[in-house]
This record gives C-alpha cells, structure tokens and sequence, in this order.
C-alpha cells in the first residue's frame, strides 16, 4: 500500500455500533446483501474512500445524501458497485457449465427446438454469460437453430463492463481450449481479449435487482444460471429468489445454482437432478392440458 493511501485510510472515521447497524440494513434491504460483523473494516474503508472522493466529512452526513431524491440514487449505485463481491471468471464453475453444454446439446438435436434463452442472473462483468453464449454458439448455430443471452446484475459498473466485452489477454486462461476458437476475436500478442461480435450480437445486459425480479420482463428461459450472488443473502430470501426463477423457467429448462447455495429447497414445478457435482434442477414439461407433469 502506498505511503499517501495509507495516510488517506487512517483519517477514516471509526464507526460505531448504531452506524454499522444501519448501514448493514440500509444494504441487506436494498440488495438483499447480508454484511456480517467482521466485514465493519471492509465496510468502513469503502464508505471511508468513496466519502473522501465526494467531501463528506461523517458517515450520518454521507447515510443522509444516499437517501436524497435522485442525486442520492446515482451515489447508490456508485457505492453498490463498491461493496458487492464482483469476483467472476469464463466457465468458472466447469461441472455446471458442462451440464449446461449436455442440455444445449440435447435443444440443438430436438426438431421441435428453434430457439434457446439463456440468463445469466447477477452476470458481474459478462464473463459468466458469455461462456453461456459460447456454449449455445457451439451447438445451436450448426444446428440451424437460435439463441439469445441475457446478462442482469445490480451494478451498472460491471454492466457496462460486460457490453464492452473485452478482457485482459489471461482471462482466456480459464476458457477450455474447445472454445477458445469459438467467442472471441483474433487476439495480437499480448494483446486485450475480446469477444466476437457474432456473440455480443446475441447478448444483452440490464440492469435488475434480484429483489425485484417481478419487473425483468424475462419468461419461458430454457436455461436460468445462477450463481454465487445467493450466497451474500439470507437463507428465506434466497427461496423467496428461486421460487421467482422457477416461474420464469420454459417447460423442460433449466435452472443452475451453486453447489451447497441451496440444500433444502424445493418446487412443485421443478425436478432436483441428482448429482453430486451440480445443483440444478428441471422443470416439468407441460402436458396437453397445460398442467405439469413429471418429465
Ligand atoms: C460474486 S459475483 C458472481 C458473478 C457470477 N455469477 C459468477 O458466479 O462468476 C456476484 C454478483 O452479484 C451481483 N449482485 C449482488 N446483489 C445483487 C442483487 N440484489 N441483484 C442483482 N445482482 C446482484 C453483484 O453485483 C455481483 O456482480
């Protein structure tokens, strides 16, 4: 750490028990993120840097100015962006993008297949639903059929980050050499990775908080991927969650969590797959009368 950010850090005030109570609420009721206790320094420094940067000398007068009309919105979402675990990576968990791939095989050999929707839920910076667009440009394009991707996250900081597309030349470290030829751009030698247009054509990022799911205008996907963003949350929000994707399935679609996100939970329109590798589940294919039925 360098000597004059070392000098800005210990002029950030410390925080007491009543403002780090209320900052927790104030974050878990608007992302759903639950701060545990020894995460203070972490929220101290971050709140500390960003008051710095826009000359708010307490974190009452900072608290104040992020609940203020509209000004207090654009300061949210600067600030949301700073707290949330952003980490990602392509194809960062290989068993379930693996799944995905068995799936997306199936769709590309089925006749009545004309088209695959694919959704990335809390998308970071795109790398997680571009494997996803790779995947479904593999098998659906030879097959003549179509696909679409969509990306949502809270964070209009890692969204644009994923329209643009490009990424250090190392990320490509983490992508299977099978796919490696197939979602980006030739890359110069030690140059930037960037993702083909063909595969940015067929993406789309928005903003949707995970809270509010009931706004995304998104329905009937066949593939709902959803991973390491219900691990910040509480154990009754991340059903509340998954009750809501479980609706915005397509008969016959899937959706994937992390292993171990949700051990207990269950859905009358959904089938668990047993797998010791994969925590995911099937929705059951509609039958004539448009009740579900076990596949
Ligand atoms: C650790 S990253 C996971 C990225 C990717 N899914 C993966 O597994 O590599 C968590 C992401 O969830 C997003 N997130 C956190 N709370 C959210 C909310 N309430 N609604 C939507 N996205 C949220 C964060 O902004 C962050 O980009």
């Amino acid at each position: 750490m360098n000597h004059q950010l070392r000098a800005g850090l210990s002029t950030i005030p410390e925080m007491d028990d009543t403002q780090f109570g209320r900052w927790q609420n104030l974050l878990e009721e608007r992302t759903g993120m639950c701060l545990a206790p020894q995460r203070r320094s972490f929220l101290q420094t971050s709140l500390g840097i960003r008051m710095r940067e826009v000359g708010c000398d307490s974190y009452e007068e900072y608290y104040q100015r992020i609940l203020s009309g509209p000004v207090g919105a654009i300061e949210w979402s600067t600030l949301v962006d700073r707290l949330t675990v952003q980490e990602t990576r392509f194809f960062r968990d290989p068993d379930a993008f693996a799944f995905v791939e068995q799936y997306v095989q199936q769709k590309a050999a089925d006749p009545s297949t004309e088209s695959v929707d694919l959704w990335s839920v809390g998308c970071s910076s795109g790398e997680e639903a571009y494997s996803l667009g790779m995947i479904a440009e593999r098998w659906l394009t030879p097959a003549g059929k179509q696909y679409a991707v969509t990306g949502t996250d809270i964070s209009t900081i890692v969204l644009r980050k994923a329209r643009a597309g490009k990424y250090q030349g190392r990320a490509l470290d983490w992508v299977p050499a099978d796919y490696a030829g197939i979602g980006f751009k030739e890359m110069a030698p030690g140059g930037a990775l960037e993702v083909s247009d063909r595969l940015r054509q067929r993406s789309c990022f928005s903003q949707v908080n995970i809270l509010n799911l009931s706004a995304s205008p998104l329905q009937s996907q066949h593939v709902i991927y959803c991973q390491n963003v219900l691990i910040y949350f509480r154990r009754w929000r991340r059903r509340e969650i998954l009750n809501v994707l479980a609706e915005r399935l397509a008969p016959g679609g899937i959706l994937v969590i992390g292993l171990g996100e949700m051990v207990d939970w269950q859905h009358p329109l959904l089938e668990p797959v047993h797998s010791s590798r994969v925590s995911a589940f099937v929705r059951k294919q509609a039958n004539s009368t448009g009740e579900t039925a076990r596949r």
